[in-house]
């Protein structure tokens, strides 16, 4: 089946079964490879996109559940707090190896826009599901603190 999905503001044609996990879609058929596959299990938080502004766990949601939502990957966060996130990963040179990066980053940016000035606490508490083999945690919550006071 053909199905139409507004991914970053465009509209992307994709053609897939109607369960088959949005993540798959965006890698495979829509070239948006930022977004990585973890654990498929919804336990690793590296395919974290945003549905409608909330962050999902891309490989368990189907992609005929996205028809009509406003999908956000990493390619397309951009400006505002986005902007604000990046430019502190880049500052705290945040990454390691990478690969959970991309789910860390749309993690965050969802935690700012609900919550601009997050403590230790609700840091820990937004960022637990998304795992990171390379122990990055300390560099993460630094640099969400450091985007927060850039934007206040
Ligand atoms: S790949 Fe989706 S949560 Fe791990
Ligand atoms: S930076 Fe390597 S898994 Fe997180």
């Amino acid at each position: 089946m053909e199905f139409e999905l507004n991914v970053n503001g465009q509209s992307v044609k994709v053609d897939a079964e109607p369960d088959m996990p949005l993540l798959w879609a965006l890698r495979d058929l829509a070239d948006l490879t930022g977004t990585k596959y973890g654990c498929g299990m919804a336990q690793c938080g590296a395919c974290t996109v945003h549905l409608n502004g909330q962050p999902i766990r891309s490989c368990v949601f189907p992609v005929s559940g996205a028809v009509g939502q406003s999908i956000t990957t990493i390619e397309g966060a951009e400006g505002g707090v986005a902007g604000a996130v990046r430019k502190a990963w880049m500052d705290l040179a945040v990454a390691q190896c990478g690969y959970c990066q991309s789910g860390q980053i749309m993690s965050a940016i969802a935690l700012l826009q609900s919550n601009p000035k997050p403590s230790d606490a609700d840091i820990d508490s937004a960022m637990s599901g998304v795992l990171c083999r390379c122990a990055t945690y300390h560099r993460i919550r630094a640099a969400i603190h450091a985007a927060a006071a850039s934007i206040s």
